[in-house]
């Protein structure tokens, strides 16, 4: 317990009523830049806090860990997704580390669909012809014909709450429903969904028309979607992505829309350090391609939610209760020590 009102840091700029609620509840400091900060930054801000308020554009590795000021006792991360931060060196130093699932989940699964529909059914080029380009040459039988989705088949890897959400509105579209997880939904998952589970994610990737990714990046997630694995994806297939970029080899994914092998990608997240590959946003000239800037979750109601959950996450850890939304390493059991 602390008996002073505990001092955060928050790394990016949050919806104006969160700021606000933080501000009365906590000593809060928020970066009003709203850049990208980076890890010296952050060491420098956190002198004197007790909580670090984070978010995916953080980089929260062993190193900078290690360097943190001892009066740092929880990391409350802005988000669904851990892999900015290292679970395990957190554990390690004592730290707790809590995110933001669910709230979120609904949104995701939304923009999956829109991105599912967008690439077969030439939404983009179409707007963009007619608006961008006004070239609109008036309705005729064969003009902007795109394929159909109903009766395809769907491959949902990680049937997680999001993958869940997405094979719900997916069913709706007349989809049929495949997936591949960790572990086997229970029949009151898979019944409503009439969701087939194939134990081999290679086998499932050789049968369905779409592959959507709903698993996190971990390091037994990264390029799960690997230049062998997208070669033996069906001739014609595509893939929606809205998860992470490192779940892809994104060069070979490229590389198999460019040969022709696949039909497109309708990507959400895609590779930034160095900017976008310019091979990916080639593929928009010949429409193979829709790109959204991490927008997956970015609604008013879902970013409040975030916040809101934030706040409940260090308000119970600063009053000595387990904070509900609690990360712990793989394989961890037990609360985790706390940081004195
Ligand atoms: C968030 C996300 O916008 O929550 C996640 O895991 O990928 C995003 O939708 C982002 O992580 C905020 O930190």
């Amino acid at each position: 317990m602390v008996s002073h009102k505990p001092n955060i840091l928050v790394t990016r700029r949050l919806p104006d009523s969160i700021e606000a609620r933080m501000a009365t509840l906590f000593e809060t400091h928020v970066n009003e830049a709203d850049a990208a900060l980076t890890g010296d930054d952050i060491i420098a801000g956190l002198e004197g806090m007790d909580v670090l308020v984070s978010t995916i554009t953080d980089r929260i590795d062993a190193d900078l860990i290690a360097r943190l000021p001892a009066s740092v006792r929880l990391i409350a991360q802005f988000g669904n997704g851990v892999d900015n931060i290292d679970i395990e060196a957190a554990w390690a130093a004592g730290l707790t580390v809590t995110n933001t699932p669910s709230v979120l989940t609904e949104d995701t699964a939304d923009m999956a669909v829109v991105l599912m529909l967008a690439l077969p059914r030439r939404l983009v080029e179409g707007t963009q012809m007619l608006l961008r380009d006004r070239a609109w040459a008036g309705w005729s039988p064969t003009s902007m014909l795109g394929r159909r989705l109903r009766g395809k088949a769907l491959g949902i890897v990680g049937m997680g709450r999001i993958g869940t959400a997405v094979a719900q509105r997916a069913r709706a579209f007349g989809l049929n429903i495949h997936y591949f997880s960790r572990n086997r939904r229970p029949p009151g998952v898979e019944e409503p969904l009439e969701a087939t589970y194939w134990p081999d994610l290679d086998a499932m990737l050789e049968a369905v028309d779409i592959v959507s990714l709903h698993t996190p990046y971990t390091r037994e997630t990264f390029q799960l979607l690997s230049a062998e694995r997208l070669a033996r994806m069906k001739s014609g297939s595509f893939v929606v992505n809205v998860s992470r970029s490192e779940l892809i080899d994104e060069a070979a994914l490229v590389d198999a829309i460019e040969r022709g092998h696949l039909a497109g990608a309708a990507l959400d997240v895609f590779d930034n350090r160095q900017g976008i590959d310019p091979r990916l946003l080639a593929l928009d000239e010949v429409n193979r391609v829709v790109l959204t800037g991490h927008m997956a979750s970015a609604t008013l109601e879902a970013r409040i939610e975030m916040g809101e959950t934030v706040i409940v996450n260090i308000r119970a850890f600063m009053d000595g209760h387990q904070p509900p939304h609690r990360v712990l390493p793989e394989g961890a059991r037990g609360p985790a020590p706390l940081r004195a």
